[in-house]
């Protein structure tokens, strides 16, 4: 985790010293961090050339997994990667894991695909031949309880998300560049997170979670058409549908973002990470009455997706 004086990031969780001893599965054998090595031919390393899911097990489930999948299979058709076994094959690799670790609750998981080992260093993916490469890394994981007391310091980046027609940003590819930029020029304007605007210059996302304000009782978020099609997003949407709770996916500038009453980030791993000023204004600071209300919702969601899962 961050140093206790870092700035905070979105994805900081409390020291755990069992992740010293993690065992991490590659291409089907289980074995401990140290030992846990991808050539430097891999396409991910070579090219950015993969796709990922971070996900996290409850209980001994994984949360909102049909979602994952979901979206994990499109973006490799989409790329033509083949991912060499179905759903049920990634489940098996991903409880082999969990228990080869003895892991059951609060655990993050990165399950990572490349287009595998290259004949040569060069982009061409036929030089790709042998088959994916297939990584799991489990993780004992809870984030830092300072994450809801202080929220997030977010400042507007120069860097845009891109039109799907460069690179989608649906694209959950190990390539982040566009992401890892973005959140360079906010640590470099003192923000723990970048908030990314479109092409057209209306707020859309931040450099690693989706991004929603509250106005006058009104949940908005973005459209959702440059930014990652978040699996918590969804959740969050389809929550306040069921809720009563107006939520709009619409085109917004700064100018609404910055009088927000609430406004929050979502992702996998914080669930939804309140934020506490976005370009040095503050998001105001009394109770996050809606935010709270989400956040209580969302955690209940999950608890009814992993009873249904137990349940099967
Ligand atoms: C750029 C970006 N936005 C949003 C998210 C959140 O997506 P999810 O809610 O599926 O974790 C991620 C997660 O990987 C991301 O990389």
């Amino acid at each position: 985790m961050h140093s206790a004086d870092a700035a905070p990031t979105t994805h900081d969780a409390d020291d755990d010293p069992r992740n010293r001893d993690i065992r991490i599965y590659v291409n089907g054998e289980i074995v401990h961090r140290d030992e846990a090595k991808v050539s430097v031919y891999d396409s991910g390393f070579l090219l950015g050339d993969g796709m990922w899911e971070g996900m996290r097990l409850h209980d001994g489930h994984w949360a909102f997994f049909d979602d994952h999948m979901d979206r994990f299979f499109d973006s490799c058709k989409a790329v033509s990667l083949e991912v060499g076994m179905d759903r049920a094959g990634i489940l098996d690799a991903l409880t082999r894991t969990a228990e080869a670790n003895g892991m059951v609750t609060d655990v993050h998981c990165r399950l990572m695909l490349t287009r595998g080992i290259k004949s040569k260093p060069f982009q061409h993916p036929a030089l790709s031949r042998s088959g994916p490469t297939l990584v799991i890394i489990l993780e004992h994981s809870r984030p830092v309880a300072t994450l809801q007391a202080k929220g997030i310091r977010l400042a507007t980046v120069p860097q845009v998300r891109g039109l799907p027609t460069s690179q989608d940003p649906k694209f959950n590819s190990h390539s982040k560049l566009n992401c890892v930029i973005a959140c360079l020029q906010a640590e470099q304007a003192g923000a723990d997170e970048g908030l990314m605007l479109d092409p057209l210059g209306f707020v859309n996302t931040t450099n690693a979670c989706n991004f929603f304000i509250v106005r006058r009782g009104e949940v908005w978020t973005s459209t959702g058409d440059y930014c990652m099609n978040g699996v918590t997003r969804a959740k969050v949407i389809q929550l306040c549908r069921d809720n009563g709770i107006p939520v709009f996916e619409k085109n917004f500038s700064l100018y609404e973002a910055y009088g927000a009453d609430e406004a929050f980030l979502t992702g996998t791993f914080g669930a939804q990470t309140p934020v506490a000023s976005i370009d040095g204004k503050p998001v105001d600071d009394r109770a996050r009455p809606v935010t709270e209300r989400i956040r209580a919702l969302y955690k209940d969601l999950i608890a009814r997706d992993i009873a249904a899962q137990a349940g099967r």
